[in-house]
């Protein structure tokens, strides 16, 4: 098995990251066999495809390292480097553009979310974003690509170029990722608005949990959610158009590790006013462990520098003969 994933470096990493994505990657580390291997990484070149300040980038990669290393990432069993330190990723970015079709791209919800109307305006970048998320995952011949539910689409294409780029080129160099979206890794919305999910890039701070939240915060967090005056009911199916309640209660199973409808016994019939209390107490001995560490990491940056060029190092070396090899199928010198 050889695991991959990655992160896109700005703003904060949030609850829905972590409970989306990077509890997985770290129970999958803490499981692997000897012969697995485990690659996580920044993705500060895709960080370029929307507006951004150098300066905040070159920070946020390394604050967001130090979140992955608070969460449990552990260099010496899983490879933790960013993207751009490694060139395989862009070069071969660009051999799979000769593969990607504009069909395939256009068809990319990221895309047309993140480029909304203004698509004319919107960065080349963006476009052909997915076509580097592939390259990611095939410099490393990754097998398993443990992600949140919406970077499947993602996933997908990167299978489309892969079967394309062995069928054209008659090889059989690049195995079909396996994306991999966990049940206990639920979808988290923002605690705002219930239809939009958890995410950085939201301009209401009040509508995520991020990990470097002190506890005070965490509580005012919670305790402002947006909700309904309803108590709570019995099962999740009663929840189905009150999409506020139904993603705390998301929140409190996946940080408890129950089932959501373990939680809703427990609290049926009750109102918010006794539930957010309990999920405040929960999700703040959850993170403030995290939080701890993630302060004391952050106090030598330069480490936290040092731990990126010798993960990148390791990364390198594996996708070296992946890269050779796809040059080699499209008839690039590289003697
Ligand atoms: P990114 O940086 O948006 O998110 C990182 C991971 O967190 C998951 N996630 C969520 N899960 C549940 N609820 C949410 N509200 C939520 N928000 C984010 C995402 O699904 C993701 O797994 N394109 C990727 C980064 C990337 C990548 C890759 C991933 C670049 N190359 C290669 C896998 C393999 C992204 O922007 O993730």
């Amino acid at each position: 098995m050889r695991v991959l994933s990655g992160i896109q470096p700005t703003g904060n990493l949030h609850l829905g990251n972590y409970l989306g994505a990077i509890r997985q990657w770290v129970a999958m580390q803490d499981a692997m066999g000897a012969d697995d291997q485990c690659l996580f990484f920044l993705a500060d070149l895709h960080a370029l495809t929307v507006a951004i300040d150098p300066a905040d980038l070159a920070a946020s990669t390394i604050e967001m390292a130090a979140t992955l290393l608070a969460a449990g990432i552990d260099p010496a069993r899983a490879i933790l480097f960013n993207q751009s330190r490694v060139s395989a990723h862009a070069e071969l970015c660009w051999i799979l553009q000769g593969t990607a079709r504009m069909g395939w791209l256009n068809r990319m919800t990221q895309w047309k979310d993140k480029a909304g109307k203004n698509r004319e305006g919107a960065s080349v970048g963006l476009f052909t974003y997915p076509v580097l998320q592939a390259a990611d995952v095939l410099a490393y011949q990754a097998t398993h690509v443990p992600v949140g539910e919406d970077q499947k689409q993602h996933l997908e294409l990167a299978r489309d170029i892969a079967t394309k780029f062995n069928t054209d080129f008659a090889v059989e160099l690049f195995p079909l990722p396996e994306p991999l979206v966990s049940a206990e890794a639920p979808r988290i919305m923002s605690l705002r608005d219930g239809t939009a999910k958890m995410s950085k890039s939201d301009p209401s701070d009040m509508s995520r949990i991020n990990l470097i939240d002190d506890d005070d915060l965490i509580v005012q967090k919670i305790r402002k959610a947006k909700t309904d005056p309803e108590p709570l009911p019995a099962t999740m199916a009663e929840l189905e158009a009150r999409a506020e309640a139904r993603n705390l209660v998301t929140i409190y199973a996946a940080l408890s590790g129950e089932a959501p409808a373990e939680v809703l016994a427990r609290f049926a019939g009750q109102g918010f006013g006794a539930f957010k209390p309990a999920l405040a107490e929960l999700a703040v001995a959850t993170l403030g462990p995290i939080r701890d560490r993630l302060t004391r990491l952050l106090d030598d940056r330069a480490e936290v520098g040092r731990q990126l060029a010798e993960g990148a190092a390791r990364a390198h070396a594996l996708a070296a003969p992946t890269l050779r090899a796809a040059k080699q199928a499209v008839g690039l010198q590289i003697g």
